[in-house]
């Protein structure tokens, strides 16, 4: 299955489990698909419904999007603006850390794509203050030309997907985006994980999963969420609660930070559903039931994968 990568990275990108998101969704989008929490909005890029409403409360990532849906960004723009700036990269001491000042002073959307593509690990990560801090990766020549060959035809793609479609990019709340759906309308939501990584944009806490949950329950259409499972060390305590009576389906995930054997991390990932995904309905079973044994379900042979996110 081809994959459409788009050109901005995050820490909780979906890229190796889009296969698995994109078994599980209903097969016919009679209405709108939505996304609360778009993030990089590879889901939705993959999945390539008609009409989307995507949104997120990072502006930067909206006005990224946006910029490109009308054309003011794009390939041959990212292509000079790229060449540009990592010539300056390459030959000015701490040249990254200028861009990311002028990114936090002015908030141009090029700016943000190169501190996110020379960052650590292609992270976002934001201060209380709303700036960006994610460290240099120290390569000075981050930008060497088929890197930025790759960046830019992430752009076209993407530019390409977004063009021919009927999407909305809006920057709010998952509260006000859920309240914009449909019956017909699929929403799948990704929301920062409970209990796990947090910063800025990404502060989740339980008043907001229970939140969340109280909307998804009163939405007549269906929706899909992901979320965790466990890992070696702990279980998401909500599943056995908050989310108890809908279905579940898991999958592990391996993933891969920096390049260390050592750094590899394997999550069970979940799928919350209110109603029965339409490949696999044999499979499903009751959050509560796969609590007691920790069953496993891989969808396919490949169930181990790996995501780097460097
Ligand atoms: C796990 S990421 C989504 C990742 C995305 N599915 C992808 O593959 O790139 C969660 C996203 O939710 C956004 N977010 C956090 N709190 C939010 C809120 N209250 N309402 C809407 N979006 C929120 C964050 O900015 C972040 O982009």
């Amino acid at each position: 299955m081809k994959i459409f990568v788009p050109p901005i990275k995050s820490q909780g990108i979906k890229t190796k489990l889009v296969p698995w998101i994109k078994e599980v969704i209903p097969k016919k989008i009679n209405g709108t698909w939505i996304e609360p929490f778009m993030g990089t909005g590879v889901v939705a890029f993959n999945v390539r419904p008609n009409q989307a409403i995507l949104a997120d409360t990072n502006p930067h990532l909206i006005n990224f999007y946006n910029e490109i849906k009308h054309d003011i960004i794009n390939p041959n723009i990212v292509k000079h603006y790229l060449e540009e700036e990592g010539d300056k990269l390459l030959n000015i001491e701490g040249y990254y850390y200028e861009v990311r000042k002028r990114f936090n002073d002015f908030h141009n959307p090029l700016d943000f794509l190169f501190i996110n593509r020379a960052g650590f690990n292609g992270m976002i990560r934001f201060n209380r203050k709303g700036g960006h801090n994610v460290p240099f990766c120290k390569k000075p020549n981050r930008f060497a030309k088929s890197y930025i060959t790759k960046i830019v035809n992430q752009v076209d793609n993407i530019q390409k997907i977004i063009q021919n479609s009927d999407y909305t990019f809006i920057k709010q709340n998952f509260e006000q985006t859920i309240a914009m759906a449909n019956n017909e309308d699929v929403i799948y939501c990704d929301p920062p994980y409970i209990d796990r990584y947090v910063d800025y944009y990404n502060g989740w806490n339980e008043d907001d999963e229970n939140n969340l949950k109280m909307l998804l329950s009163q939405f007549a259409g269906k929706f899909i969420l992901s979320t965790w499972h466990s890992n070696k060390y702990r279980e998401n305590e909500y599943l056995k609660t908050i989310w108890k009576k809908f279905n579940l389906l898991t999958k592990e995930h391996f993933y891969h930070l920096g390049g260390s054997e050592n750094n590899r991390n394997s999550m069970l990932e979940a799928l919350i559903l209110n109603h029965q995904p339409p490949k696999i309905e044999n499979k499903i079973v009751k959050t509560q039931k796969l609590f007691e044994n920790l069953l496993y379900m891989p969808t396919s042979n490949k169930s181990l994968e790996r995501t780097s996110i460097c």
